[in-house]
Protein backbone atom coordinates (compact mmCIF):
# COMPACT_ATOMS: atom_id res chain seq x y z
CA UNK A 1 0.00 0.00 0.00
CA UNK A 2 1.25 3.63 -0.63
CA UNK A 3 0.88 6.15 1.80
CA UNK A 4 -0.11 10.00 1.42
CA UNK A 5 1.06 12.06 4.26
CA UNK A 6 -0.96 15.06 4.33
CA UNK A 7 0.70 18.49 4.56
CA UNK A 8 -2.47 20.17 4.50
CA UNK A 9 -3.47 20.86 0.79
CA UNK A 10 -6.72 21.10 0.03
CA UNK A 11 -6.45 19.06 -2.82
CA UNK A 12 -4.79 15.96 -1.20
CA UNK A 13 -7.39 13.87 -1.30
CA UNK A 14 -7.56 14.31 -5.39
CA UNK A 15 -4.40 12.29 -5.48
CA UNK A 16 -5.69 9.64 -3.50
CA UNK A 17 -8.34 9.60 -6.28
CA UNK A 18 -5.61 9.57 -9.38
CA UNK A 19 -4.19 6.49 -7.33
CA UNK A 20 -8.13 4.77 -7.14
CA UNK A 21 -8.16 5.30 -11.05
CA UNK A 22 -4.93 3.72 -11.11
CA UNK A 23 -6.37 0.74 -8.87
CA UNK A 24 -4.09 1.62 -6.20
CA UNK A 25 -4.29 1.13 -2.60
CA UNK A 26 -2.85 4.54 -0.82
CA UNK A 27 -4.25 6.00 2.74
CA UNK A 28 -4.20 9.01 3.41
CA UNK A 29 -2.61 10.33 7.00
CA UNK A 30 -1.89 13.82 8.04
CA UNK A 31 1.34 14.70 9.64
CA UNK A 32 1.27 14.62 12.64
CA UNK A 33 0.00 11.09 12.64
CA UNK A 34 2.74 9.77 11.04
CA UNK A 35 5.86 9.23 13.53
CA UNK A 36 8.95 6.71 12.46
CA UNK A 37 6.81 3.75 15.08
CA UNK A 38 4.03 4.96 12.34
CA UNK A 39 6.27 4.30 9.65
CA UNK A 40 7.65 1.55 10.62
CA UNK A 41 4.11 -0.23 11.10
CA UNK A 42 2.30 1.14 8.26
CA UNK A 43 5.46 -0.52 5.77
CA UNK A 44 4.91 1.92 2.77
CA UNK A 45 5.87 0.60 -0.64
CA UNK A 46 5.79 4.11 -1.78
CA UNK A 47 5.03 7.55 -0.10
CA UNK A 48 3.83 10.26 -1.30
CA UNK A 49 4.28 13.95 0.25
CA UNK A 50 1.30 16.21 -0.51
CA UNK A 51 1.32 19.85 -0.74
CA UNK A 52 0.25 22.09 2.44
CA UNK A 53 -0.19 25.49 3.24
CA UNK A 54 3.22 26.28 5.22
CA UNK A 55 6.37 27.48 4.80
CA UNK A 56 9.04 24.78 5.14
CA UNK A 57 11.42 28.19 6.80
CA UNK A 58 8.80 28.49 9.61
CA UNK A 59 9.94 27.42 13.01
CA UNK A 60 8.11 23.92 13.46
CA UNK A 61 6.20 23.64 10.29
CA UNK A 62 5.14 20.43 9.11
CA UNK A 63 7.84 17.57 8.70
CA UNK A 64 7.74 13.60 7.96
CA UNK A 65 9.47 11.61 9.87
CA UNK A 66 13.22 11.20 9.01
CA UNK A 67 13.34 7.36 8.97
CA UNK A 68 10.96 8.27 5.27
CA UNK A 69 14.15 8.50 3.77
CA UNK A 70 15.81 5.94 4.82
CA UNK A 71 12.96 3.14 4.56
CA UNK A 72 14.51 2.48 1.01
CA UNK A 73 10.88 3.14 -0.68
CA UNK A 74 10.23 6.07 -3.56
CA UNK A 75 8.78 8.78 -2.66
CA UNK A 76 6.98 11.72 -4.42
CA UNK A 77 6.99 15.11 -3.12
CA UNK A 78 4.40 17.45 -4.61
CA UNK A 79 4.73 21.31 -3.88
CA UNK A 80 5.09 21.94 -0.11
CA UNK A 81 5.90 18.11 -0.25
CA UNK A 82 9.15 18.85 -2.60
CA UNK A 83 10.27 21.76 -0.47
CA UNK A 84 10.29 19.65 2.31
CA UNK A 85 12.24 16.97 0.84
CA UNK A 86 14.84 19.56 -0.60
CA UNK A 87 15.36 21.32 2.86
CA UNK A 88 15.37 17.93 4.58
CA UNK A 89 17.73 16.77 2.40
CA UNK A 90 20.32 19.21 2.29
CA UNK A 91 18.84 21.98 -0.42
CA UNK A 92 17.66 25.33 -0.16
CA UNK A 93 14.36 26.82 0.23
CA UNK A 94 13.39 30.93 -0.09
CA UNK A 95 10.78 32.46 1.12
CA UNK A 96 7.95 33.83 -1.43
CA UNK A 97 7.98 37.16 -3.09
CA UNK A 98 5.08 38.96 -5.31
CA UNK A 99 7.39 37.97 -8.07
CA UNK A 100 8.57 34.73 -7.60
CA UNK A 101 5.08 33.08 -6.05
CA UNK A 102 3.51 31.31 -8.45
CA UNK A 103 -0.61 30.33 -8.59
CA UNK A 104 -2.72 29.08 -11.64
CA UNK A 105 -1.66 28.03 -15.33
CA UNK A 106 1.88 27.75 -16.28
CA UNK A 107 4.01 25.39 -18.73
CA UNK A 108 6.88 23.06 -17.88
CA UNK A 109 10.02 22.68 -20.46
CA UNK A 110 11.74 19.79 -20.56
CA UNK A 111 15.38 19.44 -19.49
CA UNK A 112 18.33 17.45 -21.52
CA UNK A 113 18.35 15.00 -19.38
CA UNK A 114 15.41 12.20 -19.37
CA UNK A 115 13.91 9.71 -17.07
CA UNK A 116 11.43 6.77 -16.93
CA UNK A 117 9.57 8.50 -14.48
CA UNK A 118 8.83 11.00 -17.03
CA UNK A 119 7.63 8.78 -19.79
CA UNK A 120 4.60 9.88 -21.87
CA UNK A 121 5.24 13.71 -21.09
CA UNK A 122 6.76 16.15 -23.13
CA UNK A 123 5.91 14.32 -26.20
CA UNK A 124 4.28 17.62 -27.73
CA UNK A 125 7.21 19.90 -26.23
CA UNK A 126 5.62 21.92 -23.04
CA UNK A 127 3.43 20.56 -20.26
CA UNK A 128 0.42 22.77 -18.93
CA UNK A 129 0.98 22.22 -15.30
CA UNK A 130 -1.07 24.15 -12.41
CA UNK A 131 1.59 25.84 -9.80
CA UNK A 132 0.14 27.19 -6.10
CA UNK A 133 3.18 28.29 -4.25
CA UNK A 134 4.34 30.97 -2.45
CA UNK A 135 7.81 29.53 -1.50
CA UNK A 136 10.24 28.11 -4.17
CA UNK A 137 13.29 25.94 -4.05
CA UNK A 138 16.26 27.71 -4.60
CA UNK A 139 19.07 25.25 -4.79
CA UNK A 140 18.26 21.58 -4.93
CA UNK A 141 19.68 19.08 -2.77
CA UNK A 142 22.76 16.64 -3.92
CA UNK A 143 21.64 13.81 -5.96
CA UNK A 144 18.78 15.70 -7.64
CA UNK A 145 18.51 16.73 -10.78
CA UNK A 146 16.59 19.25 -12.73
CA UNK A 147 14.08 17.27 -15.23
CA UNK A 148 11.66 19.77 -16.16
CA UNK A 149 11.62 23.96 -15.87
CA UNK A 150 8.98 26.91 -15.46
CA UNK A 151 9.71 30.47 -15.88
CA UNK A 152 8.54 30.49 -11.81
CA UNK A 153 10.24 27.63 -11.38
CA UNK A 154 13.50 26.44 -12.41
CA UNK A 155 12.98 23.21 -10.30
CA UNK A 156 9.83 22.19 -11.59
CA UNK A 157 10.35 18.97 -11.53
CA UNK A 158 13.13 16.92 -9.90
CA UNK A 159 14.67 13.63 -9.12
CA UNK A 160 17.25 11.17 -7.53
CA UNK A 161 17.21 8.52 -9.24
CA UNK A 162 19.20 6.34 -7.49
CA UNK A 163 16.96 6.89 -4.32
CA UNK A 164 14.01 7.05 -6.67
CA UNK A 165 12.98 10.11 -4.88
CA UNK A 166 10.88 12.46 -7.06
CA UNK A 167 10.00 16.29 -6.31
CA UNK A 168 7.56 18.85 -7.95
CA UNK A 169 6.75 21.68 -7.39
CA UNK A 170 3.30 21.80 -9.53
CA UNK A 171 0.26 19.74 -8.54
CA UNK A 172 0.12 16.80 -11.13
CA UNK A 173 -3.30 15.24 -9.35
CA UNK A 174 -5.38 18.35 -10.37
CA UNK A 175 -7.59 18.95 -13.60
CA UNK A 176 -5.55 21.88 -14.93
CA UNK A 177 -2.69 19.90 -15.24
CA UNK A 178 -3.79 17.53 -18.20
CA UNK A 179 -1.19 14.96 -18.04
CA UNK A 180 -0.31 14.81 -14.23
CA UNK A 181 -2.18 11.29 -14.07
CA UNK A 182 0.61 10.09 -15.95
CA UNK A 183 2.98 11.27 -13.77
CA UNK A 184 1.27 9.63 -10.82
CA UNK A 185 1.03 5.93 -13.12
CA UNK A 186 4.88 6.11 -14.03
CA UNK A 187 5.44 6.40 -9.97
CA UNK A 188 3.40 3.39 -9.23
CA UNK A 189 4.49 1.27 -11.55
CA UNK A 190 7.92 2.33 -10.63
CA UNK A 191 7.40 1.27 -7.05
CA UNK A 192 6.30 -1.87 -8.20
CA UNK A 193 1.97 -1.71 -7.83
CA UNK A 194 0.47 -4.05 -9.80
CA UNK A 195 -2.73 -1.97 -10.26
CA UNK A 196 -5.23 -4.94 -8.82
CA UNK A 197 -6.97 -2.78 -6.23
CA UNK A 198 -11.06 -2.60 -6.50
CA UNK A 199 -14.13 -1.16 -5.28
CA UNK A 200 -14.95 -4.97 -3.82
CA UNK A 201 -11.97 -4.50 -1.58
CA UNK A 202 -12.65 -0.43 -0.86
CA UNK A 203 -16.41 -1.81 0.56
CA UNK A 204 -14.46 -4.06 2.62
CA UNK A 205 -12.10 -1.80 4.13
CA UNK A 206 -15.02 0.28 4.50
CA UNK A 207 -16.89 -2.03 6.71
CA UNK A 208 -14.31 -3.20 8.82
CA UNK A 209 -13.16 0.92 9.54
CA UNK A 210 -16.92 1.28 10.42
CA UNK A 211 -17.19 -1.53 12.50
CA UNK A 212 -14.07 -0.40 14.58
CA UNK A 213 -15.44 3.42 15.00
CA UNK A 214 -18.71 2.24 16.02
CA UNK A 215 -18.29 -1.13 18.03
CA UNK A 216 -21.81 -2.11 19.40
CA UNK A 217 -23.59 1.44 19.67
CA UNK A 218 -26.42 2.01 17.85
CA UNK A 219 -26.55 4.93 14.69
CA UNK A 220 -29.13 6.76 12.88
CA UNK A 221 -28.86 7.53 9.39
CA UNK A 222 -31.18 9.90 7.42
CA UNK A 223 -31.90 8.31 3.67
CA UNK A 224 -33.31 11.01 1.42
CA UNK A 225 -33.58 8.47 -1.71
CA UNK A 226 -30.58 9.78 -3.09
CA UNK A 227 -27.62 7.31 -3.86
CA UNK A 228 -25.28 9.24 -1.08
CA UNK A 229 -27.28 8.51 1.51
CA UNK A 230 -28.89 5.10 0.16
CA UNK A 231 -25.01 3.72 -0.46
CA UNK A 232 -23.79 5.05 3.03
CA UNK A 233 -27.49 3.56 4.55
CA UNK A 234 -26.90 0.21 2.95
CA UNK A 235 -22.33 -0.08 3.63
CA UNK A 236 -23.60 0.86 7.48
CA UNK A 237 -26.17 -2.06 7.47
CA UNK A 238 -23.76 -4.46 5.92
CA UNK A 239 -21.45 -3.46 8.64
CA UNK A 240 -23.31 -3.49 11.78
CA UNK A 241 -26.99 -4.87 10.85
CA UNK A 242 -29.64 -3.68 13.64
CA UNK A 243 -27.09 -1.41 15.35
CA UNK A 244 -28.57 1.08 12.65
CA UNK A 245 -31.58 2.29 12.01
CA UNK A 246 -32.58 4.70 9.06
CA UNK A 247 -34.79 7.44 8.88
CA UNK A 248 -36.62 8.44 5.57
CA UNK A 249 -38.60 11.80 6.24
CA UNK A 250 -41.19 12.66 3.50
CA UNK A 251 -41.33 16.72 3.52
CA UNK A 252 -43.99 16.43 0.61
CA UNK A 253 -42.10 18.03 -1.55
CA UNK A 254 -40.56 14.73 -3.46
CA UNK A 255 -41.52 13.66 -7.20
CA UNK A 256 -44.47 11.56 -8.29
CA UNK A 257 -45.09 8.37 -6.39
CA UNK A 258 -41.22 8.82 -5.05
CA UNK A 259 -41.68 8.18 -1.65
CA UNK A 260 -43.30 5.00 -2.02
CA UNK A 261 -40.90 3.76 -4.89
CA UNK A 262 -37.86 4.97 -2.04
CA UNK A 263 -39.19 2.88 1.02
CA UNK A 264 -39.92 -0.17 -1.36
CA UNK A 265 -36.77 -0.53 -2.65
CA UNK A 266 -35.23 -0.41 0.95
CA UNK A 267 -37.65 -2.92 2.38
CA UNK A 268 -37.60 -5.38 -0.95
CA UNK A 269 -34.27 -5.45 -1.26
CA UNK A 270 -32.66 -5.23 2.55
CA UNK A 271 -33.89 -6.05 5.54
CA UNK A 272 -32.81 -2.16 7.06
CA UNK A 273 -34.88 -0.98 9.81
CA UNK A 274 -36.22 1.85 8.26
CA UNK A 275 -38.57 4.71 9.67
CA UNK A 276 -40.76 6.51 7.25
CA UNK A 277 -41.45 9.64 8.70
CA UNK A 278 -44.96 11.28 6.48
CA UNK A 279 -43.94 15.04 7.86
CA UNK A 280 -45.63 16.30 4.44
CA UNK A 281 -48.56 18.44 6.50
CA UNK A 282 -46.11 19.71 8.88
CA UNK A 283 -43.68 21.31 6.29
CA UNK A 284 -46.51 22.25 3.75
CA UNK A 285 -48.01 24.29 6.87
CA UNK A 286 -45.49 25.83 7.55
CA UNK A 287 -44.03 26.92 3.94
CA UNK A 288 -47.87 28.43 3.52
CA UNK A 289 -47.35 32.24 2.14
CA UNK A 290 -43.54 31.51 2.05
CA UNK A 291 -42.24 32.68 -1.23
CA UNK A 292 -38.71 34.10 -0.65
CA UNK A 293 -36.18 31.68 -1.88
CA UNK A 294 -33.64 31.78 1.28
CA UNK A 295 -37.10 31.80 3.80
CA UNK A 296 -38.28 28.83 2.15
CA UNK A 297 -34.64 27.00 2.29
CA UNK A 298 -34.07 27.86 5.85
CA UNK A 299 -37.23 26.68 6.89
CA UNK A 300 -37.32 23.17 5.37
CA UNK A 301 -33.80 22.94 6.49
CA UNK A 302 -34.80 23.81 10.24
CA UNK A 303 -38.04 21.65 9.98
CA UNK A 304 -35.91 18.62 8.73
CA UNK A 305 -33.59 18.79 11.83
CA UNK A 306 -36.44 19.23 14.32
CA UNK A 307 -38.18 16.43 12.61
CA UNK A 308 -35.18 13.92 12.28
CA UNK A 309 -34.45 14.58 15.95
CA UNK A 310 -37.92 13.79 17.18
CA UNK A 311 -37.30 10.39 15.38
CA UNK A 312 -34.09 10.07 16.56
CA UNK A 313 -35.09 10.31 20.16
CA UNK A 314 -37.36 7.47 19.71
CA UNK A 315 -34.44 5.34 19.35
CA UNK A 316 -32.57 4.57 22.66
CA UNK A 317 -29.09 5.02 23.04
CA UNK A 318 -27.80 6.14 19.36
CA UNK A 319 -24.64 7.77 19.75
CA UNK A 320 -23.59 8.29 16.39
CA UNK A 321 -25.05 9.63 12.90
CA UNK A 322 -24.29 8.46 9.31
CA UNK A 323 -23.66 11.08 6.80
CA UNK A 324 -23.62 10.79 3.42
CA UNK A 325 -20.68 13.50 3.24
CA UNK A 326 -18.90 13.44 -0.18
CA UNK A 327 -15.37 14.61 -1.22
CA UNK A 328 -16.55 17.36 -3.28
CA UNK A 329 -18.99 18.68 0.08
CA UNK A 330 -16.05 18.61 2.03
CA UNK A 331 -14.05 21.09 -0.28
CA UNK A 332 -16.96 23.22 -1.34
CA UNK A 333 -16.67 25.82 0.61
CA UNK A 334 -12.52 26.20 0.47
CA UNK A 335 -12.80 27.20 -3.04
CA UNK A 336 -9.05 26.65 -5.04
CA UNK A 337 -8.29 29.87 -4.98
CA UNK A 338 -8.61 30.15 -1.56
CA UNK A 339 -11.18 33.68 -1.83
CA UNK A 340 -14.29 33.50 0.22
CA UNK A 341 -17.31 32.92 -1.58
CA UNK A 342 -20.74 34.90 -1.00
CA UNK A 343 -24.24 32.32 0.11
CA UNK A 344 -25.88 31.88 -3.38
CA UNK A 345 -27.92 29.43 -1.88
CA UNK A 346 -27.99 28.45 1.76
CA UNK A 347 -27.70 24.38 0.83
CA UNK A 348 -29.88 21.81 2.66
CA UNK A 349 -28.21 19.07 4.87
CA UNK A 350 -27.81 17.83 7.94
CA UNK A 351 -25.01 18.99 8.95
CA UNK A 352 -26.24 20.81 12.25
CA UNK A 353 -27.44 18.25 13.55
CA UNK A 354 -24.64 16.09 15.51
CA UNK A 355 -23.34 19.27 17.34
CA UNK A 356 -27.40 19.39 18.08
CA UNK A 357 -28.04 16.13 19.02
CA UNK A 358 -24.76 15.58 20.73
CA UNK A 359 -23.71 12.68 17.86
CA UNK A 360 -20.76 11.41 16.56
CA UNK A 361 -20.37 11.27 13.15
CA UNK A 362 -19.76 8.74 10.18
CA UNK A 363 -19.24 9.04 7.37
CA UNK A 364 -17.95 6.75 5.23
CA UNK A 365 -18.28 8.41 2.09
CA UNK A 366 -15.91 11.39 3.11
CA UNK A 367 -13.32 10.33 0.40
CA UNK A 368 -15.05 9.60 -2.39
CA UNK A 369 -16.01 11.25 -5.62
CA UNK A 370 -19.55 10.53 -7.06
CA UNK A 371 -18.84 8.55 -9.66
CA UNK A 372 -16.78 6.39 -7.51
CA UNK A 373 -19.79 6.25 -5.48
CA UNK A 374 -22.04 5.34 -7.32
CA UNK A 375 -19.59 2.23 -8.14
CA UNK A 376 -19.92 1.40 -4.86
CA UNK A 377 -23.48 1.42 -5.14
CA UNK A 378 -22.94 -0.77 -7.79
CA UNK A 379 -20.82 -3.25 -5.35
CA UNK A 380 -23.54 -3.18 -2.94
CA UNK A 381 -26.27 -4.21 -5.32
CA UNK A 382 -28.11 -1.32 -5.65
CA UNK A 383 -30.35 -1.35 -9.05
CA UNK A 384 -28.63 0.41 -11.65
CA UNK A 385 -31.44 2.35 -12.38
CA UNK A 386 -31.45 3.83 -8.57
CA UNK A 387 -27.96 4.75 -9.13
CA UNK A 388 -28.08 6.09 -12.22
CA UNK A 389 -30.79 8.75 -10.89
CA UNK A 390 -30.05 12.09 -11.45
CA UNK A 391 -29.39 14.60 -8.04
CA UNK A 392 -32.66 15.60 -6.87
CA UNK A 393 -32.07 18.78 -4.16
CA UNK A 394 -32.60 17.98 -0.32
CA UNK A 395 -35.55 21.32 -0.28
CA UNK A 396 -37.24 18.83 -3.04
CA UNK A 397 -39.68 20.16 -5.15
CA UNK A 398 -39.70 23.69 -2.86
CA UNK A 399 -37.16 25.12 -5.09
CA UNK A 400 -38.82 24.18 -8.15
CA UNK A 401 -41.95 26.22 -7.36
CA UNK A 402 -40.58 29.74 -7.46
CA UNK A 403 -42.92 31.86 -5.55
CA UNK A 404 -45.14 30.57 -2.64
CA UNK A 405 -45.96 26.87 -2.66
CA UNK A 406 -49.68 25.32 -2.51
CA UNK A 407 -50.76 21.55 -2.93
CA UNK A 408 -52.38 21.85 -6.42
CA UNK A 409 -49.09 23.71 -7.76
CA UNK A 410 -47.24 20.95 -6.12
CA UNK A 411 -49.51 18.70 -7.97
CA UNK A 412 -49.57 19.68 -11.20
CA UNK A 413 -45.48 20.55 -10.90
CA UNK A 414 -45.55 16.60 -10.44
CA UNK A 415 -47.77 15.48 -13.24
CA UNK A 416 -45.61 17.48 -15.17
CA UNK A 417 -42.50 16.47 -14.50
CA UNK A 418 -43.21 13.16 -14.37
CA UNK A 419 -44.30 13.19 -18.36
CA UNK A 420 -41.17 15.27 -19.31
CA UNK A 421 -38.66 12.02 -17.52
CA UNK A 422 -40.81 9.77 -19.55
CA UNK A 423 -40.14 11.32 -22.69
CA UNK A 424 -36.42 11.83 -21.91
CA UNK A 425 -36.19 8.11 -21.12
CA UNK A 426 -38.46 7.15 -24.18
CA UNK A 427 -35.76 8.98 -26.46
CA UNK A 428 -33.16 7.26 -24.47
CA UNK A 429 -31.67 10.28 -22.89
CA UNK A 430 -31.57 9.77 -19.58
CA UNK A 431 -27.74 9.51 -19.16
CA UNK A 432 -26.62 11.59 -21.09
CA UNK A 433 -28.15 14.91 -18.84
CA UNK A 434 -26.85 15.19 -15.70
CA UNK A 435 -30.09 16.75 -14.27
CA UNK A 436 -33.34 17.08 -15.99
CA UNK A 437 -37.01 18.37 -14.04
CA UNK A 438 -39.95 20.55 -14.59
CA UNK A 439 -40.82 23.90 -12.84
CA UNK A 440 -44.38 25.40 -12.30
CA UNK A 441 -43.84 29.42 -12.86
CA UNK A 442 -46.07 31.99 -10.53
CA UNK A 443 -47.87 32.84 -13.18
CA UNK A 444 -50.47 31.88 -15.54
CA UNK A 445 -50.71 32.75 -19.28
CA UNK A 446 -53.84 32.61 -21.58
CA UNK A 447 -54.54 30.15 -23.92
CA UNK A 448 -56.81 28.80 -25.98
CA UNK A 449 -58.21 24.79 -25.76
CA UNK A 450 -60.74 23.23 -28.54
CA UNK A 451 -62.95 26.26 -28.39
CA UNK A 452 -62.18 28.09 -25.34
CA UNK A 453 -59.76 30.08 -23.47
CA UNK A 454 -57.67 28.72 -20.34
CA UNK A 455 -56.00 30.96 -18.08
CA UNK A 456 -53.46 28.24 -16.31
CA UNK A 457 -50.06 27.83 -15.26
CA UNK A 458 -46.65 27.92 -17.65
CA UNK A 459 -43.94 25.13 -17.25
CA UNK A 460 -40.54 25.49 -17.37
CA UNK A 461 -38.45 22.48 -18.56
CA UNK A 462 -34.68 22.53 -17.68
CA UNK A 463 -32.38 20.05 -18.61
CA UNK A 464 -28.34 20.50 -17.86
CA UNK A 465 -25.06 18.83 -18.71
CA UNK A 466 -22.56 18.59 -15.86
CA UNK A 467 -19.32 17.48 -14.17
CA UNK A 468 -19.95 18.01 -10.75
CA UNK A 469 -22.93 20.90 -10.94
CA UNK A 470 -20.73 23.36 -10.04
CA UNK A 471 -21.20 24.39 -13.67
CA UNK A 472 -23.51 23.27 -16.45
CA UNK A 473 -24.34 23.64 -19.69
CA UNK A 474 -28.42 23.50 -20.65
CA UNK A 475 -28.83 20.45 -22.93
CA UNK A 476 -29.33 20.90 -26.75
CA UNK A 477 -32.90 18.67 -27.16
CA UNK A 478 -34.19 19.26 -31.01
CA UNK A 479 -37.36 20.90 -31.83
CA UNK A 480 -39.21 17.67 -32.04
CA UNK A 481 -38.26 16.14 -29.05
CA UNK A 482 -39.80 19.77 -27.27
CA UNK A 483 -42.39 20.12 -29.52
CA UNK A 484 -43.39 17.05 -28.76
CA UNK A 485 -42.90 16.79 -24.57
CA UNK A 486 -44.83 20.04 -24.51
CA UNK A 487 -48.09 18.50 -26.20
CA UNK A 488 -47.67 16.13 -24.17
CA UNK A 489 -47.53 17.70 -21.05
CA UNK A 490 -50.39 20.08 -21.90
CA UNK A 491 -52.95 17.21 -23.15
CA UNK A 492 -51.64 15.18 -20.11
CA UNK A 493 -51.85 17.56 -16.91
CA UNK A 494 -54.47 19.38 -16.33
CA UNK A 495 -54.41 22.78 -15.09
CA UNK A 496 -50.61 23.67 -17.91
CA UNK A 497 -51.34 25.31 -20.99
CA UNK A 498 -48.16 26.70 -21.72
CA UNK A 499 -44.19 25.42 -21.63
CA UNK A 500 -40.84 27.01 -22.07
CA UNK A 501 -37.74 25.82 -21.99
CA UNK A 502 -35.07 27.14 -20.52
CA UNK A 503 -31.94 27.71 -22.22
CA UNK A 504 -29.61 29.12 -19.80
CA UNK A 505 -26.57 28.00 -18.80
CA UNK A 506 -24.46 27.92 -15.47
CA UNK A 507 -23.36 30.49 -14.58
CA UNK A 508 -25.15 32.83 -15.07
CA UNK A 509 -28.59 30.54 -13.99
CA UNK A 510 -28.15 28.07 -11.06
CA UNK A 511 -29.20 24.49 -12.06
CA UNK A 512 -32.51 24.96 -9.73
CA UNK A 513 -34.94 27.83 -10.08
CA UNK A 514 -33.72 29.27 -6.40
P1 LIG B 1 -27.64 24.97 -8.14
O1 LIG B 1 -29.08 25.25 -8.22
O2 LIG B 1 -26.99 25.58 -6.94
O3 LIG B 1 -27.52 23.41 -7.93
O4 LIG B 1 -26.91 25.29 -9.41
C1 LIG B 1 -26.35 22.66 -8.04
C2 LIG B 1 -26.66 21.22 -7.69
O5 LIG B 1 -26.99 21.13 -6.30
C3 LIG B 1 -28.32 20.67 -6.14
N1 LIG B 1 -28.88 21.44 -5.03
C4 LIG B 1 -28.99 20.98 -3.78
N2 LIG B 1 -28.68 19.79 -3.27
N3 LIG B 1 -29.41 20.52 -1.16
C5 LIG B 1 -28.92 19.56 -1.96
O6 LIG B 1 -28.69 18.46 -1.47
C6 LIG B 1 -29.74 21.76 -1.61
O7 LIG B 1 -30.18 22.61 -0.85
C7 LIG B 1 -29.52 21.99 -2.99
N4 LIG B 1 -29.71 23.07 -3.80
C8 LIG B 1 -29.31 22.71 -5.04
C9 LIG B 1 -29.01 20.90 -7.45
O8 LIG B 1 -30.11 20.01 -7.63
C10 LIG B 1 -27.88 20.68 -8.41
O9 LIG B 1 -27.65 19.30 -8.64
Amino acid sequence: RLLIIDFGSQVTQLIARRLRELSVYCEIHPYQNVTDAFLAEFAPKAIIFSGGPDSVMREGSPRPPKSAYTLGVPILGICYGQQVMMHDLGGRVEAGEHATAEFGRAYVAPADTRADFLNGWFLEGKEQVWMSHGDHVAEIAPGFEVYGTSPGAPFAITADLARNFFAVQFHPEVHHTPNGATLYENFVKLAGFSGDWTMGAYREEMIAKIREQVGDKKVICALSGGVDSSVTGILLHEAIGDQLTCVFVDHGLLRLNEAEQVVAMFRDNYNLNLIHADESDLFLGALEGVSDPEVKRKTIGKLFIDVFQKYADQIEGAEFLAQGTLYPDVIESVSFSGGPSVTIKSHHNVGGLPEKMGLKLVEPLRELFKDEVRALGHELGLPASFIGRHPFPGPGLAIRCPGEITRDKLEILRKADAVYIDQIRKHGLYDEIWQAFAAILPMRTVGVMGDGRTYDYAVALRAVTSVDGMTADYYPFNHEFLGETATRIINEVKGVNRVFYDCTSKPPGTIELE
